[in-house]
């Protein structure tokens, strides 16, 4: 089966709110927060939220942290992985001007697949097709960050030519946890 990435639209959102409500997060650092504002953003205003996750002039609210601090949020935008329904999420995001990214952004590409469409090759596919629209929009080279018991995240990245650069310690924002951090030359 092969999958699409598609601009969050009004059509995706029943799709969507089952996965939510089936438990599912498609934000691996907030989890179970991201889910339930997600459920009620759906609710109060379903145009809005579609729009929300495409924002590639960064025009949303800042972003907070898990230890509350409060940054500036990046130009970037949200995919849903769709095979005919919602399978998960991808997005990506950068800084204007420069491939880098700031010590608080865990990289420029994050995913989730839903858990009963995992083991698919969704998430390799995905990828793939997330670093073209990475390399379209100029950037040099993307950086993938990876938990180091997660596995199966770093075969994804690997099979993509994501490459490890180093160990690293979190920024203090997320705890005192380490991090592998991946390129991809585009
Ligand atoms: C990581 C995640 C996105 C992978 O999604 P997926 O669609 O199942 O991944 P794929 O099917 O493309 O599989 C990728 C690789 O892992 C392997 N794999 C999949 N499930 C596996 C499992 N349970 N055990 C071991 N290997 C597994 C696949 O065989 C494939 O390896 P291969 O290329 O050598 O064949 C998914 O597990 C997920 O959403 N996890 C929670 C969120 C997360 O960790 N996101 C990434 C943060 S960096």
């Amino acid at each position: 089966m092969t999958i699409q990435l598609a601009k969050p639209a009004l059509e995706h959102l029943p799709s969507y709110v089952d996965a939510l409500r089936r438990g599912w997060s498609p934000d691996n650092v907030r989890l179970e927060i991201t889910t339930r504002q997600h459920l009620a953003a759906i609710d109060a205003d379903p145009v809005a939220f579609v729009e929300s996750l495409d924002d590639p002039e960064a025009k949303g609210a800042p972003i907070t942290l898990p230890d509350g601090t409060i940054v500036p949020r990046l130009p970037g935008y949200s995919r849903f992985i769709w095979d005919g329904e919602v399978a998960g999420s991808i997005g990506l995001r950068w800084q204007e001007g420069t491939s880098a990214l700031p010590s608080h952004v865990l990289g420029h590409i994050g995913y989730a697949v839903v858990p009963w469409k995992r083991g698919r090759g969704y998430a390799t596919q995905a990828l793939a097709l997330m670093l073209g629209e990475a390399r379209a929009r100029g950037l040099d080279y993307v950086e993938i960050t990876a938990q180091p018991d997660n596995i199966v995240s770093q075969k994804v990245i690997t099979a993509n030519g994501g490459v490890l650069v180093e160990r690293f310690w979190q920024d203090p924002a997320y705890g005192r946890v380490e991090g592998l951090r991946f390129r991809v030359d585009l």
